[in-house]
């Protein structure tokens, strides 16, 4: 069980604390303490028919009281006579770097779906009276995960941390780490069957060995309540802890030297007032060094300070409207093979080009992205979007699909509840309307305002046009009434009519709620050139973000929009010869790292945007290469 550090929101603080609740055999993240890192290369056996795991009756070695050392991957055996029959050997067996998918390491595993065991083999002096967890910080979908051929346990979701106990299974010396990882996509599963998005397989983030001390730090929430009050209140979660003992926090740059008491939880509340306290925002991302300490443990986190909540059909930062500059960005990246982003310095060159294009805010879709990229999010000064995969027709009436879902979000809340960057909990992306879906995400709601009330639920919803009357759009959906943000994809000029066909539209939302629209786009192959009436071409897509950047415009309560999409990406359901090649196309940078003219077409209004200062309506009118008036509100 991971750690459940049940933070509800700040807001009448000890009150609801109380609530929080962290028993002692739940296992905490870890992604700030040091520890031995397992990056690098691990061996691979890859294993479509499971054989490994199961023996020719598919009946499942994992579960035998003797698994068959000949067959059984996890045993990781070598013949110990040379009569013994053993049928893998993982020293002669091709390798992997992790973190990395599988798909774009090796020609034949592009479109593999399966399993791929690991193996890593490291040393280890030995613990002591210390404990010893195994952190990994995503493998897609389901990790089995065994330690000198025991089993620590099975993880399943693909975008988020989780954290096994090793201490009793390590050995002095030589230890051998076998994951078995399968990527099969189910019906039951978060994300379904279907995805535009490419099922990359494999250890796609950080490993590592972490070993603390019998008490230590095992989480810790950090929020401002108010940025008029400017009164923070911190909780710091202890593993091993009585009641009373001494937990210290220091901010040396706010001159706060504090500390606290423990309660029967293991659990020690700050609540203070900073003399001068710089608010963090995308113009000043001010981040301070937060550390705490406790017994021989420590940690240090940078956190930034702000607020975020909604005024009618306003969004306010620190108690001032602001107009949300996004664009969507899958977790790829488009040099070197196109494969998952496996670095922060791809994380970063991601988040430099949403700048360069004028952005204040980024959507990361439709599932977690890395630690990384939301601290540095935090650093750079980019808000965020940050979505769980209940994307399409997810199966709304399994239980546990529903347990699954909601542990991607509570985990994902767990991990980055301390970023100041994310303003946003995404539920879902273009889930179909209907009484199991809107039960399945009102609860899913619920849990996530559970779990933090200092942030903003919306989901990617989808637009309609009223019945009888083709070019009146609207948002028909029961999920409205639930989000605080009004969300919504539309398509107008690529799968809704032409380009043209945005003059023409009206809206109609009668919710008292800002509207964000999340998508808007269409396609454009680098280098295809031809009238604006040509589809596919790079005219095509420009007229298309020149024609609907004045109709969104005219939505009454525009609180932002993030166009789909930063960078063209993988996808298996794009196969047009010459166009697409297996890549979605909508994006305002290639798959070669290169701009498309859409991209300045964007670029130029978010910088008018940005000049007008937020919450102004600009005249797009006379979109870009000309002059334009610029009107205040
Ligand atoms: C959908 C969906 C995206 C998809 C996009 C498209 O809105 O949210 O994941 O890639 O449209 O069709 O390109």
């Amino acid at each position: 069980m991971k750690l459940r550090l049940l933070l509800s929101g700040f807001i009448g603080v000890v009150a609801i604390l109380s609530a929080a609740v962290s028993r002692a055999d739940n296992i905490p993240d870890l992604f700030l303490h040091d520890g031995l890192s397992l990056n690098g290369e691990w061996k691979i056996i890859i294993d479509p028919y499971e054989s490994g795991f199961y023996d020719y009756r598919h009946d499942q070695r994992d579960l035998s009281a003797n698994p068959s050392r000949s067959e059984t991957f996890y045993l990781d055996a070598k013949p110990i006579d040379p009569g013994e029959r053993i049928e893998y050997d993982f020293d002669t067996s091709p390798s992997l770097e992790v973190p990395g998918d599988w798909n774009t390491q090796r020609p034949e595993l592009l479109y593999y779906e399966g399993s791929v065991w690991y193996r890593r083999k490291f040393d280890f002096a030995g613990a002591g009276d210390q404990r010893v967890f195994l952190r990994f910080g995503a493998v897609n979908y389901r990790a089995d995960v065994y330690l000198n051929g025991k089993k620590l346990g099975t993880h399943v979701g693909g975008f988020t941390p989780f954290t096994f106990e090793a201490t009793q299974n390590l050995k002095k010396g030589a230890n051998s780490l076998v994951v078995k990882v399968d990527n099969k996509r189910s019906q039951d599963a978060v994300p379904t069957l279907a995805t535009d998005w490419w099922n990359y397989g494999g250890i796609t983030r950080q490993v590592k060995l972490v070993t603390v001390p019998g008490k230590f730090i095992a989480d810790h929430r950090f929020a401002l309540e108010s940025e008029t009050t400017r009164q923070i209140t911190g909780l710091v979660q202890c593993q091993g802890a009585a009641r009373g003992e001494t937990v210290k926090l220091s901010i040396p740059e706010l001159g706060e030297e504090l500390s606290a008491k423990t309660d029967t939880f293991g659990r020690a509340v700050f609540q203070f007032v900073p003399a001068q306290l710089q608010l963090w925002s995308p113009e000043t991302p001010k981040l301070y060094d937060v550390h705490i300490s406790f017994g021989s443990d420590s940690v240090t986190e940078r956190i930034g300070f702000r607020t975020v909540r909604t005024q009618g059909k306003q969004i306010l930062l620190n108690g001032k409207p602001i107009f949300l500059r996004g664009i969507c960005i899958h977790e790829e990246f488009p040099l070197n093979g196109n494969g998952r982003v496996k670095t922060p310095e791809q994380a970063k060159q991601l988040l430099l080009w949403a700048k360069e294009l004028g952005c204040n805010f980024v959507r990361l879709a439709h599932y977690p992205h890395s630690e990384a990229m939301t601290r540095l999010a935090d650093e750079l000064g980019v808000l965020v979007w940050s979505e769980v995969p209940v994307y399409w027709t997810i199966d709304w009436t399994n239980t546990a699909t529903y347990e699954n879902a909601q542990s991607q979000l509570s985990d994902n809340i767990q991990r980055d509840g301390n970023r100041a960057s994310i303003i946003i909990w995404s539920l879902a992306n273009e889930t179909p309307v209907s009484e199991a879906r809107t039960k399945f995400l009102s609860q899913l709601a619920a849990r996530a305002r559970s779990l933090d009330r200092t942030r903003l639920l919306s989901a990617a919803m989808e637009k309609h046009s009223k019945p009888g009357a083709e070019n009146v759009s609207c948002v028909q959906d029961p999920l409205a009434d639930v989000v605080d943000v009004l969300a919504f994809n539309e398509y107008i000029g690529w799968y809704d009519g032409l380009p043209e066909k945005c003059g023409k539209v009206t809206w109609e939302i009668p919710y008292n709620k800002p509207v964000f629209v999340s998508e808007f786009g269409g396609d454009a192959r680098l280098g295809y050139h031809g009238g604006k009436d040509q589809r596919w071409t790079e005219e095509y897509q420009e007229d298309l973000y020149r024609q609907t950047l004045p109709m969104l415009d005219t939505i009454d309560g525009l609180a932002g929009f993030s166009p789909w999409i930063l960078v063209d990406f993988r996808s298996p359901r794009r196969v047009l010869p010459g166009i697409e090649d297996g890549f979605n196309r909508k994006g305002l940078i290639s798959s070669t790292g290169e701009k498309k003219k859409a991209f300045y077409v964007l670029q130029n209004y978010y910088q008018k945007r940005a000049r007008a200062g937020n919450g102004v309506i600009i005249d797009t009118k006379n979109e870009v290469g000309s002059k334009t008036t610029e009107v205040s509100q």
